[in-house]
């Protein structure tokens, strides 16, 4: 084999024999680099005669040629397998099933709070809402339980370290009793509001979770009566359960912040519950000292309240029976309602 020839094999060797680009770079300059062997080779031409330097040349150039082609043949291939080991590394396998997106649903305590605003909505009330760290102020001195009362350990609750600006301990309020109090104060008679929202309590088991919803409504003017609050409750249970064929019933009750007090119970006429006595809501004529502390005359104003429990009126209108089934967050319970 002639040298010129030997070269090119030894170029395509020495190409294949480098594994990645920079191998390919050091093996392509000692080929056509500036010092490498074919400039060597065109160097050599200087020295023959000027009819075989002709003849030279063009060899050099064929050979030089031939050594390019090689050198793009195995940048090409060595392109080529660092794609594909990247496509290996990164494959996805596309036959696998897409995780989709899951339609959200409303939750049932979300569903009954929504109805019970849009009910009372309906007939002229208000829709407050206020926080759920109470002072005890707000949720118990306010509303006649003064400190040490034995009614406040009826309603055990987290307090929270620290005070609020006024020096008052804090607390996760009992119940939505005390924004009667902060509405009342800030706002005009006559008074319908309800202020449905969360509420804390040291309580757990199948009917009692330490986080429930509670709808608080209060009703305070110069000329109701406790038949106005009786027709307000018996008009939202109708609507609420969809039926007219129910009764209400009030009990005589005890609550600090009200007097007379009242537990309501309904009946339904039909369904799977006919006939039984039901507690939905404590309720009652507000204390003149919670209407003193609202800041009005309990010689002039009256005003009706009711506090009843969503988890509650949730359960019956759907017949469940165990109120820890709406704090699972499972699926198969959650997905009825949508
Ligand atoms: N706040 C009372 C409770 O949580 C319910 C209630 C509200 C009673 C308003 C009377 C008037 O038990």
């Amino acid at each position: 084999m002639n040298p010129l020839q030997h070269l090119v094999t030894q170029a395509q060797m020495d190409f294949l024999a480098a594994q990645d680009v920079a191998a390919l770079e050091n093996a392509k300059a000692q080929y056509l680099g500036k010092t490498g062997q074919i400039s060597e080779q065109m160097k050599g031409l200087g020295k023959l005669p000027p009819e075989e330097r002709k003849v030279q040349g063009a060899l050099i150039n064929a050979v030089k040629e031939q050594i390019e082609t090689a050198l793009n043949a195995r940048r090409d291939a060595l392109a080529d397998a660092q794609m594909q080991a990247r496509l290996n590394a990164e494959a996805i396998d596309v036959t696998l099933p897409g995780r989709g997106r899951g339609k959200g649903g409303i939750h049932p305590v979300m569903r009954s709070w929504e109805r019970i605003e849009a009910i009372f909505r309906s007939i002229g009330f208000d829709v407050a809402d206020g926080p759920e760290i109470e002072n005890d102020w707000t949720n118990f001195t306010a509303l006649n339980s003064p400190e040490n009362h034995p009614a406040r350990s009826m309603q055990d609750t987290f307090y929270i370290d620290g005070k609020d600006g006024l020096g008052k301990p804090l607390l996760l309020r009992t119940h939505t009793s005390p924004m009667q109090v902060r509405y009342a104060r800030h706002h005009k008679t006559p008074i319908k509001v309800i202020a449905p929202g969360r509420t804390y309590r040291v309580d757990s088991d199948a009917t009692h979770s330490p986080m429930f919803h509670q709808v608080e409504g209060l009703w305070i003017a110069e000329d109701i009566s406790f038949a106005d609050l009786k027709g307000v409750y018996l008009d939202f249970v109708k609507t609420f359960f969809e039926t007219d064929d129910l009764q209400v019933r009030f009990r005589p009750s005890y609550f600090p912040f009200t007097e007379p007090s009242a537990e309501i119970d309904i009946a339904f006429g039909s369904g799977p519950l006919k006939g039984r006595w039901l507690e939905v809501s404590g309720a009652g004529q507000i204390h003149p000292t919670v209407l003193r502390n609202m800041n009005l005359d309990p010689e002039k104003y009256i005003g009706f309240a009711f506090g009843s429990g969503i988890e509650r009126l949730t359960m019956l209108r759907y017949g469940i029976n165990d109120l820890r089934l709406f704090y699972e967050g499972d699926l198969r319970f959650l997905k009825q309602f949508n």
